[in-house]
């Protein structure tokens, strides 16, 4: 299963792509309810999935300051340890609970460089399933214009399945 897991194996297309995907996440996380476990699943197998994620993982909002995200479970370089709502991409994703697309890093204002390589991201609000905003899922390239509505669509029915529960 997981081993044979790959970009490589995957269909071509990001639809079919994310649709395989979103069965194999189904599939490994039945069961596990703990929360970081099931976001260091969807994180590892995003990563492998896409050769152009350079960063994948979550920012989590933080119990003790609730308009404050504090790093998750990720894959990929030293990345911030805390974003403020408002703050760069995930902190507009997190403050508006809106899906943010941003094709190139540099003509965002406010954007924060955890990584100079990164050129587009997309970020993208996790909730549970009360609603209420619990992580955002932040995706970054080292390619500009990365992501589109496509890859919109396909994370935000990953998230939905795995944390809306
Ligand atoms: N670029 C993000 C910060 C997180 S890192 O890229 C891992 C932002 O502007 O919110």
């Amino acid at each position: 299963m997981a081993e044979a897991f790959s970009a490589q194996t995957l269909p071509a297309g990001k639809a079919d792509r994310y649709g395989v995907l979103l069965g194999e996440i189904a599939a490994v996380l039945e069961g596990e309810t703990n929360r970081v476990a099931r976001m260091a699943t969807v994180a590892s197998l995003l990563a492998a999935s896409f050769d152009t994620f350079f960063w994948t993982g979550f920012y989590v909002v933080d119990r003790d300051k609730p308009d404050e995200l504090v790093v998750g479970p990720y894959q990929g370089t030293l990345g911030c340890l805390r974003i403020a709502f408002g703050r760069g991409v995930c902190g507009l994703a997190a403050a508006e609970r809106q899906t943010v697309i941003v094709a190139d890093v540099e003509a965002f204002p406010g954007h924060i460089a955890c990584d100079s390589r990164s050129r587009s991201e997309i970020v993208v609000p996790v909730f549970d399933g009360d609603g209420g905003l619990i992580a955002v899922l932040d995706v970054d390239s080292t390619e500009p214009a990365a992501f589109d509505e496509a890859d919109q669509a396909g994370l935000e029915a990953i998230l939905r399945q795995s944390f809306a529960i």
